[in-house]
């Protein structure tokens, strides 16, 4: 490689020999284009289905969606038992990689088969059954990923909860859920420390007046102590190898509820999103073969999410075990125990697709080139971005790094609610920018629009940008069906900003290219957007306020190089705090923060403030304090009550 400075390119076309070989062809397109609703009856079709279906899409009772109606289906068994049926029990399904280097186990479509009809087993005797839901409160074990599956082959809905979050966040998904059943592990390793994480689900149900969980389960991992109730609590190993390995699936209609999974909205309470069955795992089905060109015989794939997030479920669980994929699954942290982990775990089962979030590639730029160019990494023949835009340089170093400067990158946008990918490059067909996630996907529609709903031009390559809200204008396969126990905010929130046109609003702001494509510009709402992780700013804001010496909280996400935004809080302090310096009280904050919500939401700043700006409706302009954080000039401040404000806020920074 040389280090000449010649002009970046700006267009990546397919590199020849992976377009020859590619899943997806420019057909794809015209096919979807052609007929909607027939490209996604065949995309279904890729599926096993005890009952066909009669109807791909019912949109009578807009905006709850029915698709592939009157068709049943087991979602466990067309990720598990059929690729054995197929004759592909012996193919691995997962490589685990244990964050203790030595610890590592493989797992083929066979083992994974009966792991999954003994927990079924298991879970029907504690006595679950069908639309009962379970939380799942895991690391990421093999055993996390059969719990799952054991509930989606029961028809019961599974609400997982990343185990990095606190026992109060614990708590309020599992009494929002009505959670019959808590699933966890005694502990789980932290950056090579067993920490305990059972002692929390105690927390998070002792502080329930009326706990509706009637067992927790509890997977050995660190073999730690923990607290126990007898009666309540179940070791998973005294129960799921001794069930039997035979279990018959039943099939579920096609919108039988999947799971729920919660994510931060502009309010402090989490949205309990659902989905069900058919549609999601079609569409996880679709997008997974062909935005990452699986070959199931010959690609090991490794998506570094994290089952508590939904790529974690897309595209951990759903799309690559539909798929009869074979995967790496990494329990750990990426600098543990060096920086050279997750080099090494490529180098060591061949990884090809490699699926991570630009928050990640910016730290191993951090880390240097040095450390991935210690490695063999010649395998790797595909790379994907999720989670938040991915910066240019970001997107060149990580294909220049790790691709060595020839796998093609997909930059997919996707959402909790959206369920998969819908806008993406395909890899072998589309000429990439980098930093844009492109063109919707064949059988997806979306657009840019204005205030109004008028469809935004492209912009030029160079100067102004005009940008506008991304809409969703035709309902997709695995869209969510809806917020758990509250139908009204799923219409007020995703639906009635664009009303008059039926579209789904996203929440993201975004332009077009030049030539049409679409760039991703980051949320326009009050949710922030940390390392790829959603936060809303009431969120942080009630924990904050949760704090006896606080009268007042406004949070805002602020640009960061490294995590995209970060956490920037301004508060008020009750008169009483006196007998603490500010110093100690921001320390102080920023540990209730983190026990109430999650390390990640730990404010990068707090600024202790003598009052906050706001409107003559008393509403906090963030707009204005998002200037202040980012160390703007403020922009228009002529609604304040009092515009002087600023002058004692830019005082106390
Ligand atoms: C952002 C994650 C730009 C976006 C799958 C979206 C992205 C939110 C991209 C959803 C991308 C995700 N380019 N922005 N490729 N992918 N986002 O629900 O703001 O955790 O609305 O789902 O992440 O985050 P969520």
């Amino acid at each position: 490689m040389t280090e000449t400075h010649t002009e970046v390119p700006t267009l990546y076309p397919p590199p020849a020999e992976f377009a020859a070989n590619a899943n997806a062809t420019e057909e794809l397109y015209a096919e979807a284009e052609a007929d909607r609703l027939a490209f996604w009856a065949e995309q279904a079709n890729r599926l096993a289905w005890q009952t066909p279906f009669s109807e791909v899409l019912d949109w009578s009772d807009r905006p709850f969606a029915k698709w592939f109606v009157g068709g049943k289906l087991n979602v466990a068994y067309n990720c598990v038992d059929r690729h054995v049926e197929a004759g592909n029990g012996d193919r691995v399904a997962i490589h685990w990689e244990g964050e203790p280097v030595g610890d590592a186990r493989t797992i083929t479509y066979a083992e994974l088969k009966d792991e999954v009809c003994r927990a079924a087993n298991a879970l029907t005797q504690l006595g679950l059954v069908a639309g009962d839901r379970v939380a799942i409160y895991m690391p990421m074990v093999p055993e996390a990923i059969v719990a799952m599956l054991a509930c989606a082959r029961l028809g019961v809905m599974h609400s997982v909860v990343f185990a990095g979050f606190s026992a109060s966040a614990l708590r309020a998904r599992v009494e929002d859920a009505a959670a019959k059943m808590v699933i966890t592990t005694d502990g789980q390793y932290r950056r090579g420390q067993a920490v305990s994480l059972k002692a929390g689900v105690d927390d998070a149900l002792a502080g329930l007046d009326d706990s509706p969980v009637e067992h927790v389960v509890v997977v050995r991992r660190t073999s730690i102590d923990v607290p126990w109730t007898e009666g309540r609590d179940v070791w998973w190993d005294q129960v799921v190898p001794a069930a039997p390995a035979e279990h018959t699936p039943e099939a579920f209609d096609s919108e039988h509820p999947l799971f729920l999974l919660y994510t931060s909205g502009t309010t402090g309470k989490p949205k309990g999103i659902m989905h069900t069955s058919g549609g999601y795992l079609t569409q996880a089905s679709y997008t997974h073969h062909y935005v990452f060109d699986l070959k199931p015989e010959s690609d090991v794939y490794w998506c570094t999410a994290d089952i508590g997030w939904v790529t974690g479920h897309t595209y951990i669980v759903y799309g690559p075990l539909s798929n009869g994929a074979t995967q790496v699954v990494y329990e750990g942290t990426p600098a543990s125990p060096t920086e050279h982990r997750h080099f090494e775990v490529i180098e060591k089962y061949g990884v090809s697709i490699y699926y991570t979030a630009p928050t990640l590639v910016r730290t191993f730029m951090k880390w240097g080139r040095e450390i991935a160019f210690a490695h063999d990494l010649s395998s790797l023949r595909l790379l994907g971005s999720v989670g938040e835009p991915i910066n240019p340089e970001a997107w060149r170093w990580y294909r220049l790094v790790f691709g060595n400067d020839r796998t093609p990158i997909v930059d997919t946008w996707w959402q909790t609610e959206t369920g998969a990918a819908m806008i993406s490059p395909l890899p072998g067909v589309t000429s990439c920018k980098p930093g844009s996630a492109m063109r919707p996907l064949p059988g997806i529609s979306a657009k840019i629009v204005d205030d109004d709903g008028n469809e935004l031009a492209p912009s030029p390559d160079h100067g102004e940008h005009v940008t506008g809200y991304l809409v969703l204008d035709k309902p997709w396969p695995s869209m969510l069906r809806g917020i758990w126990g509250d139908p009204e905010r799923f219409t007020e929130t995703y639906w009635s900003r664009f009303a008059e046109q039926g579209w789904y609003f996203a929440g993201d702001g975004a332009r077009y290219g030049s030539d049409g494509e679409i760039w991703v510009l980051g949320r326009i709402d009050d949710v922030m957007n940390i390392s790829g992780h959603r936060i809303s700013t009431a969120e942080v804001e009630s924990a904050l306020v949760g704090h006896s010496g606080v009268a007042e909280a406004a949070v805002v996400g602020a640009s960061d190089d490294h995590t995209g935004q970060a956490i920037c809080a301004f508060v008020i302090l009750k008169a009483h705090h006196a007998d603490m310096s500010h110093e100690q009280m921001v320390d102080e904050l920023r540990a209730e923060v983190s026990r109430e919500i999650s390390p990640i939401a730990k404010p990068r700043e707090i600024h202790v403030v003598p009052e906050l700006p706001k409107t003559r409706s008393g509403k906090i302009m963030r707009r204005l304090l998002r200037d202040v954080a980012e160390g703007r000039e403020l922009g228009d401040t002529s609604t304040l009550v009092d515009p002087g404000v600023f002058e004692a806020i830019r005082a106390s920074k």
